[in-house]
């Protein structure tokens, strides 16, 4: 569960940081926020280059930061993108967040105030863990 405040802050942090995405190649921008156990938000953009291959989507650039920081605890994820109807993260980004956000809420927002609510235990049900 996320509390509406809750929601509407990452959604907003999501939000801010979809503003310097990096996404000339697909076009398709996307915002992603991060909370840590201690409140702090961490935001991320899609970052694209010349390759396509070394794409990195919005919620790996969030979580890469905080944890560079060295935070390990998470309460919560939102996504927000440009999209019809709210996205849920890509299969890679699933298993980064099991791995290290464990199964946290993932609020997947829209620019035109659509919302789902996921946890990350439904997206990825049979998670690799080592
Ligand atoms: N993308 C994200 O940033 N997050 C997702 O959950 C899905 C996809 C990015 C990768 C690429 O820059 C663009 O969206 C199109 O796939």
């Amino acid at each position: 569960m996320i509390e509406p405040e809750r929601a509407r802050r990452l959604i907003e942090a999501a939000t801010a940081s979809r503003a310097n995405s990096v996404s000339h190649r697909s076009g398709f921008a996307v915002g992603a926020a991060i909370e840590a156990a201690d409140g702090t938000i961490y935001g991320g953009c899609n970052v694209e280059n010349s390759t396509y291959g070394l794409t990195v989507c919005a919620e790996r650039v969030a979580i890469w930061k905080a944890l560079s920081e060295g935070v390990r605890k998470f309460r919560a994820v939102a996504v927000v993108t440009g999209a019809d109807s709210p996205t849920p993260p890509c299969g890679a980004c699933r298993q980064i967040l099991w791995e290290f956000a464990g199964d946290v809420p993932v609020v997947s927002a829209t620019t035109n105030g659509m919302r789902k609510m996921y946890r990350v235990s439904e997206l990825l049900p049979e998670p690799f863990d080592f």
